[in-house]
């Protein structure tokens, strides 16, 4: 088969010994593989150019518009290796899909299905020896991305678009597996209705840095948005999704509207029951968290995300709260789900789902 994204292999790869350095300790985001997917968008011949080369920095105009208006939208999925040596990615055709409904947010244009996926499995192919050995919980985060390269700094939908992948091998997310503290910023909202809360785009990241700091500040890992009207309705904490375990059984997260669908948001839902727990999408107030966090009726609380698997919350601070949630310690459900869906992802439980994508 002819690949949609042709492989020029760099001539300078990593030595193997580095490489097998940085994968004995990869951390999140600092180190990167040999090779990027490429393509590059104009109004006239539309998606072209597609290739698998080596990484290589852009040349931009400083009037490239994406440095003015950050036109720009990207996606965050992995690659695991199975115990028997295979590569699998997990529910890829979900990231296309939010890739998609982000370009059209940002009015960038929009890559088919068949030509993301092709363009991160030929880049696993060709970064294979990246991809970290089955038995930790290490996997190859891969990094999709869009932005607007026309240098005009008119305010419109920019006539040149590049699309990239690139990836890095990655370990946890959080150094502490025992749990986060989340600060209920009152002062910074994330979305609102009609903005772009639904969005994988970079202006959200960057809108999110200075809640992140005031979380920081207060002694949290991470914020925990709420409503931009009542400032009362929990949203997400801008990396990750929230669900909370209730004693009567149910797993509960807010309702998509001003927030990120998460694939493992989505994946824990649909594996609520396995765990005897009902999945229930409804608005979740700050009240009904202080209430419940302190007559016990929330009995753990955890975050959602690709980067993050899921990571137990113990703690909140803000919005006149400061409560422990479970004792402080991460929770049995919680940890229940995060062993099964790295179960799933890992190859060692079947995948009845058809979940997985073998690259
Ligand atoms: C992800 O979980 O993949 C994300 O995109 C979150 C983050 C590292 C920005």
């Amino acid at each position: 088969m002819t690949a949609v994204f042709p492989l020029h292999r760099t001539t300078r790869p990593t030595p193997a010994p580095d490489r097998d350095a940085i994968l004995a300790d990869p951390g999140f985001g600092t180190h990167f593989t040999d090779h990027m997917a490429s393509a590059t968008w104009t109004p006239d011949a539309g998606w072209h150019g597609h290739r698998i080369g080596p990484v290589t920095p852009y040349t931009l105009h400083p009037g490239a518009a994406v440095l003015h208006y950050a036109q720009e939208v990207f996606e965050g999925l992995k690659a695991y290796r199975h115990a028997d040596g295979s590569v699998w990615l997990f529910r890829p055709e979900i990231n296309a899909a939010r890739f998609a409904r982000s370009a059209r947010r940002l009015s960038l244009p929009e890559v088919s299905e068949a030509e993301f996926l092709a363009s991160v499995e030929e880049l696993v192919r060709a970064d294979e020896a990246w991809v970290p050995a089955f038995g930790g919980e290490q996997s190859l985060y891969l990094r999709p991305f869009m932005f607007a390269s026309e240098t005009f700094l008119g305010v419109r939908p920019a006539h040149r678009v590049e699309y990239s992948v690139i990836a890095c091998p990655a370990g946890m997310y959080f150094s502490s597996g025992s749990g986060v503290t989340l600060w209920i910023s009152t002062t910074f909202t994330r979305a609102a209705a009609g903005g772009t809360g639904e969005a994988k785009c970079g202006g959200n990241y960057a809108a999110s840095l200075a809640a992140q700091t005031e979380a920081h500040e207060h002694g949290c890992d991470q914020v925990l948005y709420v409503d931009g009207v009542e400032h009362e309705w929990l949203e997400e904490s801008g990396t990750m999704n929230v669900c909370l375990v209730t004693s009567d059984g149910e797993l509960v997260t807010p309702p998509l509207g001003t927030i990120l669908e998460g694939v493992t948001r989505d994946s824990v839902l649909a594996l609520a029951g396995e765990h005897g727990l009902t999945a229930v999408q409804r608005p979740v107030s700050v009240t009904e968290l202080r209430e419940r966090c302190a007559d016990g009726s929330v009995t753990e609380v955890f975050a959602a995300g690709t980067a993050a698997v899921i990571t137990p919350i113990v703690g909140f601070k803000g919005a006149d709260l400061d409560v422990r949630v479970g004792g402080g310690a991460p929770g049995k459900t919680t940890l229940a789900l995060r062993e099964h869906i790295l179960d799933l992802q890992y190859g060692r439980v079947a995948d009845t789902r058809g979940w997985l994508r073998r690259v």
